[in-house]
């Protein structure tokens, strides 16, 4: 793994230590790296009315835009589980606004175990601004 990609994944193990899961128990960490290079971190959290609760995903992907950038590169996600965890399909559809199809996304375990695929691969065929009509 080159260094910048270690840097990614230590901020997504990071972070998913301050996961808030006391209902499911299931901490995932998320990192994403922007346009700009810059890294941003998100973890789940859980609520008492389930619904509300949001994943890491989201919480990375709402960093970045709160930091005023749009565009991820690359996103890490990683959770305690038998095989790299594969995000949500909410979570596939908020990656797809922010990303090229081909921006690169590693779901990992924590026992090292890695899975390498792409934005467009996760979600083949997604709804995106093009079909709005915006005239
Ligand atoms: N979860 C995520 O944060 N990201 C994923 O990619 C899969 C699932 C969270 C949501 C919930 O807090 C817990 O994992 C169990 O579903």
């Amino acid at each position: 793994m080159s260094s910048s990609a270690d840097t990614l994944k230590a901020a997504a193990q990071a972070v998913r230590e301050n996961a808030y899961a006391p209902y499911s128990k299931f901490k995932v960490g998320a990192a994403v790296r922007s346009a700009s290079g810059v890294i941003y971190a998100g973890c789940n959290v859980e609520n008492a009315a389930y619904p509300e609760g949001t994943c890491a995903e989201a919480g990375a992907i709402a960093a970045m835009v709160a930091a005023g950038e749009t565009e991820l590169v690359e996103a890490f996600v990683i959770a305690d589980c038998p095989a790299p965890v594969p995000p949500c399909g909410g979570c596939r559809q908020k990656l797809a606004e922010f990303a090229k199809g081909d921006a690169k996304i590693t779901l990992a375990t924590m026992d090292g175990v890695t899975s390498e695929t792409t934005v467009g691969d996760l979600l083949p065929g997604s709804f995106d601004a093009d079909f709005l009509d915006q005239d």
